[in-house]
């Protein structure tokens, strides 16, 4: 049996990940902002909300697929935008996108990828494209054009990240990007010939939908470059300009707020992500599975809202489900199957969260998604 067959739930995954990722590299992954609270609370957020089973309701085969923005998804759940797959596989966004279409779930890729939107597209698959607001509007539209061509269905404009979170893994252990040889870093590297093997095969770790633009020069320049030009003070008139650009839906991501989430109901935004970018951004935050029934009750039923931080099992799916969330959206855990299996390895966190989610759904006696919404299935 090989280590993706051994992993039974996605902490054998990370178990995994973590066995191969040299340390700037996980903690890179894995760690948050300042004290890390929100990571810890994301997570155990979820265990707050114990279900009642339900018995003799016929649900022998549940049924986990459902529209999501539109498209028909084999599960309410999708694969978060995340930057620099290269990092932890050279199968870097196009596994990772593959695995999903495979699946048949959202996968969404991030303006940071080390993929071009073009090829991350499979054709025919959900997917969704996540922008962050350049001071150059040109630059903007030119990346939702390509995304237009290239078939995505969704924009999703992250919005919690105004200036970059303070990650102090990255500062302390040195994370770069390309990661750097050094005499700190041998043993380490040693220690993990699977990694070293990809990285000698393909060193290409460029950020290649933004390009030429970035500076060379490893982390510190990239982030001055994020710092200098991701626009600070993006405002309710871009999500306007965005809304004249684009024809598809449009989805706000890291909105945690009631009144923020009134705001986009009231300008037309199809949808928010709930998220604190898995604790990277601001630290010690309210759980975005704790805002999803107060602001499910104050904007109704027409946002689409999805929770994203700290979703580890596929009952965790069903909890959100019944307070009021149309899917879920996961990051760390798709980036340990990644490391831990390329293609192979994203797979096999999906089946694993969609087996544990059909698994809840029979013990509660859901038969479909829309069951898990109508039964009162939490105490
Ligand atoms: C992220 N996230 C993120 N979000 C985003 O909007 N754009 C991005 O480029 C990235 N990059 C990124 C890199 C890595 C390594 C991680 C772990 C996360 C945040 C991501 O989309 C998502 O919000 C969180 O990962 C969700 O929390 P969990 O599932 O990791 O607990």
């Amino acid at each position: 049996m090989n280590r993706l067959d051994r992993a039974y739930a996605v902490a054998d995954l990370r178990k995994a990940a973590h066995a191969r990722l040299p340390r700037p590299v996980w903690d890179y992954l894995e760690g948050g902002a300042d004290g890390e609270v929100s990571i810890v609370r994301n997570a155990a957020a979820f265990d707050a909300y114990p279900l009642v089973p339900r018995v003799l309701a016929g649900a022998a085969r549940p049924d986990a697929s459902t529209s999501l923005f539109g498209q028909r998804v084999a599960a309410p759940l999708m694969l978060s935008p995340t930057g620099m797959s290269r990092l932890f596989h050279p199968g870097k966004e196009i596994a990772a996108a593959r695995a999903a279409a495979r699946a048949g779930v959202f996968y969404g890729l991030s303006t940071f990828g080390t993929t071009s939107i073009e090829d991350a597209s499979v054709p025919g698959a959900p997917k969704l494209f996540q922008l962050y607001m350049f001071r150059d509007r040109g630059l903007t539209a030119e990346l939702l054009a390509r995304c237009k061509a290239a078939g995505y269905h969704v924009l999703c404009l992250t919005v919690d990240t105004t200036t970059p979170g303070n990650r102090l893994r990255d500062k302390r252990h040195g994370f770069t990007v390309p990661p750097r040889l050094g005499l700190r870093s041998a043993l380490d590297f040693a220690l993990r010939p699977g990694w070293v093997a990809g990285l000698l095969r393909d060193r290409d770790f460029r950020l290649v939908n933004v390009g030429s633009r970035v500076p060379a020069g490893g982390t510190e320049a990239f982030l001055a470059y994020a710092n200098r030009e991701i626009d600070p003070a993006i405002s309710w008139r871009d999500v306007e300009w965005l809304q004249t650009l684009w024809d598809g839906p449009i989805v706000l991501k890291g909105v945690l707020a009631i009144d923020d989430a009134v705001e986009a109901a009231k300008r037309g935004v199809n949808g928010l992500i709930l998220s604190n970018h898995g604790g990277r951004q601001l630290d010690n935050t309210v759980a975005p599975v704790d805002a999803v029934r107060p602001i499910r009750q104050a904007v109704g039923s027409d946002l689409t809202l999805v929770v994203d931080g700290g979703v580890r099992r596929g009952g965790d799916i069903v909890r959100a489900l019944a307070l009021g969330a149309d899917a879920c959206s996961i990051g760390r855990p798709y980036l340990y199957g990644l490391a831990a299996g390329g293609e192979a390895g994203v797979a096999r966190c999906i089946d694993l969260l969609v087996s544990e989610l059909v698994r809840a759904m029979q013990l509660c006696g859901a038969a479909s998604i829309v069951d898990i919404r109508a039964r009162p299935l939490l105490v």
